[in-house]
């Protein structure tokens, strides 16, 4: 399996901050591991400009589950698509929250991206609170039955475990707690789509830095990363991929 290490710039970035990328791809001309960024709408035409012949992917951080109409300020898969995204991240916990996003919704969006031919990188995680209460796995086996798109395939999803308390905190579960999880959900994604969930990619985000990517990339079944703030910086974002790459 080619691992995966991913950046949700979220929103934050400039036709300005395409001198990162530019200085990513010098520097990672053919990495061991794939690798995405994922800017907001406004950059992905750009950013995919910006990256066409290199190894870097091109997501976008969300779309509709329509694929047109009376929508304003929405974005459809296949607009992505034509701008050069291959990826769109989806459920994350910030729109699960911003935006009331429910497993449902989720689900709709995912398989509106599988229909454009975009990569649908699900993402679900646990709050502090659902931790203390010991209801972790019960949650994100909950949201993971509910949001993955009928029809997944190895090649057609990625799944990024994200504990919303660990995201931009600076903290992150122990290796053990890491570990427990997404051994969790290789074997419940097993159960929803068979043996293609071997090859599904699993993702840890959430104060995913240069300094713990090596420790988190040695934890079994952690295929990569989906990185925030650090992925904002050339020299952090490819200080991860090197992690990545030789783990
Ligand atoms: P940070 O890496 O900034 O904690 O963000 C993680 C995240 O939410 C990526 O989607």
């Amino acid at each position: 399996m080619q691992k995966l290490a991913a950046g949700n710039w979220k929103m934050n970035g400039s036709v300005a901050a395409l001198a990162e990328v530019r200085a990513i791809i010098a520097a990672h001309p053919s990495p061991a591991c794939d690798m995405l960024l994922c800017p907001p709408a406004t950059l992905v035409g750009p950013m995919a400009q910006t990256a066409k012949g290199s190894k870097l992917m091109v997501g976008g951080q969300d779309c509709h589950a329509k694929a047109s109409g009376a929508h304003t300020g929405d974005i459809s898969a296949a607009m992505l698509a034509e701008a050069g995204a291959t990826h769109v991240i989806l459920g994350h916990s910030e729109r699960r929250t911003d935006h009331a996003e429910t497993d449902a919704m989720v689900r709709a969006k995912a398989e509106a991206a599988l229909a454009a031919g975009l990569v649908a990188v699900v993402c679900i995680g646990e709050t502090e609170a659902e931790r203390n209460a010991g209801q972790t796995l019960a949650v994100i086996g909950r949201q993971l039955d509910g949001s993955i798109p009928a029809g997944a395939t190895a090649d057609t999803l990625v799944v990024a475990y994200e504990p919303v308390w660990a995201i931009g905190t600076g903290r992150t579960p122990t290796l053990t707690e890491i570990g427990e999880v997404h051994g969790f959900l290789r074997n419940r994604l097993k159960g929803l789509i068979g043996a293609a969930a071997m090859s599904v990619r699993l993702l840890y985000g959430g104060s995913v830095k240069p300094s713990n990517a090596d420790e988190i990339f040695a934890v079994p079944d952690v295929d990569g990363a989906l990185v925030g703030g650090a992925s904002l910086k050339a020299g952090d974002f490819g200080a991860i991929i090197a992690a990545l790459s030789a783990a």
